[in-house]
Formats: structure tokens, C-alpha cells, sequence
């Protein structure tokens, strides 16, 4: 390799767009391919920071030969482009969810693993400063109770909609292309949990439906759950309880709560700002998330992987974030038996 990391884009929507500046700015970076299926957005990317464009991913792995690429596609796209990645060896970094059909992510996993290559998934959360104090006092004293959520508006055709203005809203609202909002959304905080509290053995969810389909205004094809209550019981005993919400317009927001016998964490708002309380003592330890340092954070440490094979500061591996992926796809499992689902990982 080069002193510079080749990197290659496979996506170049919404999210690219949280990459770009770190990798863009990095001496040791040189961004030498952007593939789109929509092959405009991967010219204006080149337009803005050089390489060539493609629209097919493997012209693009054998054009350019990069030696690293980021997979940023929406949740039905998964399967074929880590493929085409592993089958010429190629690290990637791949933003989550990692894929809708759970048997397929079991397979790709198992690919994935017998390639070798460097795989990291896009949780970016689990390189926070709040969430890690938390995890390191969690170590001595288990989470016992948690209870999430993210809670938003509805997607709607209106001036300035995120949803109705850009490429997102033509898959998130399905339910079949993107996986629903639990697992294209929340799955940040189905991973906290993992990450915080260990393996979940159990799930069991309800969902609200038909109240965003009222509004005279909703995004054509919307079909996902208003809202999804989603029960865990976890391999060491703890029981959580995530919430997701697409049906709020009023008010909304992110937190996390963590109940430990000795602990208490209050996380608020997408930064995953933290209040630490601790039995006997007065007032709480507070951390700051990180937010504009975030994505540049786990961006780093992509990179560095690659430049030296040394993995040890990976931490959410294509194989874990695999495992939150297929623990949020068991909540639809749940949704479509009306019984508890044993996850399959
Ligand atoms: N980590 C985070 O906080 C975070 C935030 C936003 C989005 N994401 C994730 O990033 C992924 C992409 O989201 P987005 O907002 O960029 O969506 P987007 O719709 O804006 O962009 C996705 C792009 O992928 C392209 N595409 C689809 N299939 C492709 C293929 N086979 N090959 C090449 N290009 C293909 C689409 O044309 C589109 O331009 C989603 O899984 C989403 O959950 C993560």
C-alpha cells in the first residue's frame, strides 16, 4: 500500500455526506472512486473531491482497485456489494442497518469472517466518552433495567421535509426496503443496549399502525409501524424495554436510561449526553457527547486499521453489528407471530 489509504464509496446519498469531511481533510487519504446507482450523485462527489464515478460497484473495485471502501446503501441493498468487497479483499466499513433478510446476514457474516478481511460496522456510538464511562462502570455492576427510544415526526410531502427532499424518503418509508424505523433508526440504541448490557436472549414486540395514514399529507408508500414497543430480556438476567415513534409531531427526542444496582445513566438527545448518578453520592458526573468529532472519530479508526492490519480499536466488527441487526430484525419476527422470538444470531 501507498502512504496513502485508497478509498472508494459505494453510496454516495445522505450519510457520505458525514464521511466525506474527515476522509477529505486526511493527508493519509485519497478518495479514488464514488459509485452511485443514481450515477450523478457519484459525479458530484468526484466533481467535488476528485477520483472517477461509476454506477456499478464492481467496475468500480476493479477500475480503481481502492484499498478500502465505506458501503453506505439503504437497508435492502446489503449482501452483494460486501460481497463483491471480500471477494477481492477488500476492507470495508459499512453503515448500519447491515442488512433486512436474517438469514442472508448469517450467511454473509460467515463470508465475512472467512475472508479475513478488515469489516467494521457503522456504530458509531460505541466511540463516545459517555458511553464508554458507563460501560466501564457497568462492568461491576450489570445493567439491570433500560428503557430507550427515539421518538419523531412522521415523513411527510412538505417544504423542507427531510424525508419528502431527499433520496432516503423513497426507501425509509417502506417498510420492506427499509426495515422500519426500529431497525433503520433505533438499532443505535438496540446496539447500545448489546454494548452496555451483553447478549439479548429474548424479544417480544407490539406496534401501533394506521394513525400517520390519517394525514392528509404522509409520503406516498409509507407503510411502516407509527410505533413499536420492543421487550429484551438479556443472557445475564437484565430486561429492557426500546420505543420507536414516527408518528410525533409536536415534540420528540432520543435518551437512553440505564438502571444498574449502584448506577444510574440518563443519556439524552442523539450525542448521547450522559447524567451518572451514584448510590450515596451527591448530584451526577456529567459528559458531554460528541458531535461534530464523532463520525471523524470512528472514521480514524477505520483508517488506521487498514494502514496497519492492528483491529484492537475496532469496536462494533461487521459480525456484531450483524448480531444488532439481527436483533432488531427479531422484533418484526415478533410483530408477524404475535409471540416472543428466541434471537437467532
Ligand atoms: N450512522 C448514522 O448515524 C447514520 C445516519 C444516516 C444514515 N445512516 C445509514 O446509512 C445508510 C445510507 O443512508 P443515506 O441516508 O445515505 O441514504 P440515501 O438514500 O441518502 O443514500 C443511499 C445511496 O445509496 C445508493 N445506492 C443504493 N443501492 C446501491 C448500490 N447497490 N450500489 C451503489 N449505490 C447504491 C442510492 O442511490 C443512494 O444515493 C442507511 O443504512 C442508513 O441507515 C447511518
Amino acid at each position: 500500500m501507498s502512504d496513502k489509504v485508497r478509498v472508494g464509496l459505494i453510496g454516495c446519498g445522505g450519510i457520505s455526506g458525514a464521511h466525506l469531511p474527515h476522509l477529505s481533510s486526511s493527508e493519509d487519504v485519497e478518495l479514488v472512486g464514488f459509485c452511485d446507482v443514481v450515477v450523478e450523485r457519484a459525479q458530484a462527489k468526484v466533481e467535488k473531491h476528485g477520483g472517477q464515478a461509476f454506477d456499478n460497484a464492481e467496475e468500480m473495485l476493479d477500475t480503481v482497485k481502492p484499498d478500502a471502501t465505506y458501503i453506505l446503501i439503504p437497508t435492502y441493498a446489503h449482501g452483494a456489494p460486501e460481497r463483491s468487497c471480500i471477494q477481492r479483499k477488500i476492507p470495508f466499513l459499512v453503515e448500519k442497518p447491515l442488512g433486512i433478510d436474517p438469514d442472508d446476514l448469517r450467511k454473509l457474516v460467515k463470508e465475512v469472517e472467512a475472508s479475513g478481511v478488515i469489516a467494521m460496522s457503522g456504530f458509531m456510538n460505541r466511540y463516545r466518552k459517555s458511553i464508554n464511562r458507563v460501560k466501564d462502570l457497568l462492568a461491576d455492576d450489570p445493567a439491570i433495567l433500560m428503557d430507550g427510544a427515539w421518538i419523531g415526526g412522521p415523513p411527510l410531502v412538505k417544504e423542507g421535509d427531510y424525508f419528502s427532499t431527499q433520496p432516503i424518503g423513497q426507501w425509509w418509508p417502506v417498510k420492506g426496503k427499509s426495515g422500519g424505523q426500529m431497525v433503520e433508526q433505533v438499532i443505535h440504541t438496540v446496539d447500545l443496549t448489546r454494548y452496555l448490557g451483553g447478549e439479548v436472549v429474548e424479544v417480544f414486540a407490539y406496534a401501533a399502525r394506521n394513525f400517520n395514514q390519517k394525514l392528509p399529507n404522509l409520503i406516498p408508500n409509507y407503510d411502516l409501524d407509527d410505533a413499536m414497543v420492543l421487550s429484551m430480556k438479556f443472557a445475564h438476567g437484565g430486561v429492557a424495554n426500546l420505543m420507536s415513534c414516527c408518528s410525533a409531531q409536536a415534540n420528540g427526542g432520543v435518551f437512553l436510561n440505564v438502571w444498574a444496582s449502584a448506577h444510574t445513566a440518563r443519556f439524552t438527545d442523539w450525542a448521547h449526553h450522559v447524567k451518572i448518578f451514584t448510590a450515596g453520592q451527591e448530584g451526577s458526573e456529567d459528559i458531554k457527547g460528541d458531535i461534530d468529532d464523532i463520525f471523524p472519530t470512528e472514521d480514524r479508526v477505520f483508517i488506521n486499521a487498514v494502514k496497519t492490519g492492528d483491529r484492537s480499536a475496532i469496536r462494533a466488527t461487521h459480525a456484531d453489528g450483524a448480531r444488532s441487526t439481527l436483533l432488531a430484525l427479531a422484533a418484526n419476527e415478533s410483530l408477524l407471530t404475535g409471540q416472543p422470538v428466541t434471537v437467532q444470531y
